[in-house]
């Protein structure tokens, strides 16, 4: 038996243009999954996802600097290229754009593409322009690639919202898929970041999973005041060690502003930093939905 197909690997987008090209030539749906490599299998997912309803499968890999704030772990950030090209190649992936910093960004560079509003609570406020880094390249890679439908994780709920609302404003013909976050078997949230965890912090880095169940339990219960579950939810990160809340907040899943009473379909979101990891997790939870 023979497994799939090796992807095509590119680094230039003048190659990306051709092979897309050719792919649209014989009526190809064509699916792209960006993201910064160190593939696991939450990306994985993504790719799968984009297999099930494209023809053609692009993956883009490219740690984008403009999305680093300051201090960031942008040295540091993991490149695994051998492993994300066999991991790929495992669940079919026909092109893989890796392009280099230079072929990416013009040093002359004039232009950013800005989302307003939705950029600025939760993870904008504690990274600032980091939402910006993300919108510009999105759009170079939506304007290269020129995909029909596009896979990103609820894993980065903001992001997701924040690109959505995006490609709806600038009239991108492209389909926005945003797939469920994928954890380890013990509830963590599957993340690259994840490999800058000692032992410990990775037990430790379980109260955020831990702390929006709770949530998500105590309004399958009827809980509905937001400040009360939020204190509870602090309490289990805080207790499990020691770390800083960037933030924990219940907010509306779509305009991203903290509410009040969980009485509608919401988001809880948090940030924690433990030592030098930064770690995001949420829930979608439903005050009508089953217990
Ligand atoms: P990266 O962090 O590599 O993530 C790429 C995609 O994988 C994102 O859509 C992210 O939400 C998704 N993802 C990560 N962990 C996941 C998990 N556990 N379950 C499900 N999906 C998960 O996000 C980025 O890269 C960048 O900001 C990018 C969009 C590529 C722009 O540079």
């Amino acid at each position: 038996m023979t497994g799939p197909a090796k992807p095509v690997v590119v680094d230039t987008v003048q190659a990306v243009r051709f092979q897309v090209a050719q792919a649209r030539c014989l009526g190809r749906r064509i699916g792209c999954v960006p993201t910064m490599g160190a593939l696991h299998e939450g990306h994985l997912s993504l790719i799968r996802a984009a297999r099930q309803r494209c023809d053609y499968v692009v993956v883009t890999i490219f740690v984008n600097p403009t999305q680093f704030v300051a201090g960031e772990d942008l040295e540091n950030y993991p490149r695994t290229r051998d492993a994300d090209l066999a991991a790929c190649a495992s669940v079919g992936t026909d092109l893989v754009f890796a392009p280099s910093t230079a072929e990416m960004y013009d040093p002359d560079s004039l232009t950013t593409v800005r989302v307003h509003r939705i950029t600025e609570p939760l993870c904008g406020r504690h990274r600032p322009g980091h939402f910006e880094g993300v919108t510009t390249v999105v759009t170079k890679l939506f304007n290269i690639v020129q995909p029909d439908a596009a896979y990103f994780g609820q894993k980065d709920a903001q992001q997701a919202v924040v690109l959505r609302k995006m490609t709806r404003d600038l009239n991108f013909p492209i389909e926005i898929v945003v797939c469920p976050t994928v954890r380890e078997p013990d509830g963590l949230a599957m993340s690259s970041r994840n490999a800058y965890l000692s032992p410990e912090q990775r037990r430790q880095a379980l109260s955020l999973h831990r702390a929006l169940d709770g949530v998500r339990r105590a309004v399958a219960e009827g809980r509905r005041d937001a400040a009360g579950l939020l204190a509870e939810a602090r309490q289990t990160i805080k207790s499990a060690g020691p770390c800083s809340i960037d933030y924990l907040e219940i907010v509306h899943p779509e305009t991203l502003q903290p509410l009040t009473e969980v009485d509608q379909t919401a988001l809880v979101a948090v940030a924690v930093r433990i030592d030098q990891a930064r770690l995001i997790d949420n829930l979608l939870v439903d005050p009508s939905g089953p217990a």
